[in-house]
């Protein structure tokens, strides 16, 4: 299969997967669920689910223990873009092509709809691991994706972006920044998606090293389609960083330089699965390209 017949198929699979965590319309206790549902699946790309089962798929894993954690990275994901829209955080409009969160439901059910999401990944994942793994390895990818979504990781990437806003800062800052609030979820749903498929440390290392490569090279390129993307594409308005005076990539680089930089992290990615998997990481390799070469 080529490798964008590929995404469409898991695409579907993991959108079938969340339907079953929906309780049926008659049994839905109002408008939490459609508030939820509004943002899941307005149109996202599914990244994080895809590369939580490639991941699973290159160390020969079980696709079945991979779906659960796919799901509950793309709740928790959702949930992270609710609230990062709130007028209190980027105060954005648009989401994957549609109104925000809150502009639809109010800013209460929106963070509601988040909490919903952040919460029931949690219950998605161990009643969809449950009886897949031995409980020490579903403890084990609780663990690795309670620490990337918390303070440690993608809050904390939030707290210190918000803090960032207005201020020149350092190179380093902004690593410290991306690494937390984009890269921490990318390297978390390579690592659970590793570790359902039954990986070795090998395998995990090098896939931790893959991540942390093309994490960075994402949040790169999220900031230049800020800049310079197609709004019908991205599907959120342009300019969001100037308007709030965000810390980026580009912005502390310029363009040219930061394009350069996602290339050259992409090549790193590529030239670190390859040397371990060969032919076998085909699908990683035309990700990490996906992910430098992506308009949307
Ligand atoms: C947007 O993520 C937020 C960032 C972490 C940069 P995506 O670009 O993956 O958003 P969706 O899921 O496709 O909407
Ligand atoms: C957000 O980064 C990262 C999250 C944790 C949601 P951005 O604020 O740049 O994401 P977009 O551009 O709004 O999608
Ligand atoms: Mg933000
Ligand atoms: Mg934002
Ligand atoms: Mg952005």
């Amino acid at each position: 299969m080529d490798f964008s017949n590929y995404l469409k198929h898991i695409t579907q699979l993991v959108d079938d997967y969340l339907k079953q965590y929906f309780p049926p319309k008659s049994e839905q206790s109002g408008l939490i669920w459609t508030a939820m549902e509004y943002s899941l699946f307005a149109g996202g790309k599914r990244l994080r689910p895809i590369l939580a089962i490639l991941a699973n798929q290159v160390v020969g894993g079980d696709l079945a223990a991979a779906l659960p954690v796919a799901c509950a990275l793309e709740f928790i994901h959702t949930y992270s873009l609710i609230h990062d829209d709130l007028p209190a955080m980027d105060n954005d409009d648009y989401r994957r092509g549609k109104l925000t969160n809150h502009k639809v439901y109010g800013e209460a059910i929106a963070i509601l709809a988040g909490d919903g999401l952040l919460t029931h990944a949690f219950y998605l994942l161990s009643d969809g691991l449950e009886n897949l793994l031995p409980p020490a390895e579903i403890v084990r990818i609780i663990k690795e994706i309670a620490l990337a979504a918390g303070p440690l990781g993608m809050v904390g990437g939030q707290v210190a972006d918000l803090l960032a806003e207005g201020h020149s800062s350092s190179g380093e800052q902004l690593e410290y920044i991306y690494n937390r609030k984009t890269g921490a979820l990318i390297k978390a749903a390579i690592r659970a998606g590793a570790l359902s498929g039954g990986c070795n440390q090998e395998q995990l290392e090098v896939l931790t090293t893959y991540a942390e490569k093309i994490g960075l090279s994402f949040q790169i390129i999220d900031d230049i389609l800020d800049l310079i993307g197609d709004e019908d594409k991205i599907g959120k308005r342009v300019g969001s960083d100037l308007k709030n005076n965000k810390l980026t990539y580009p912005n502390l680089y310029g363009l040219d330089f930061s394009r350069k930089k996602a290339q050259q992290l992409v090549d790193e990615a590529k030239k670190e699965i390859f040397a371990l998997f060969g032919d076998k990481c085909e699908y990683l390799l035309a990700l990490a390209d996906y992910i430098l070469n992506r308009d949307r």
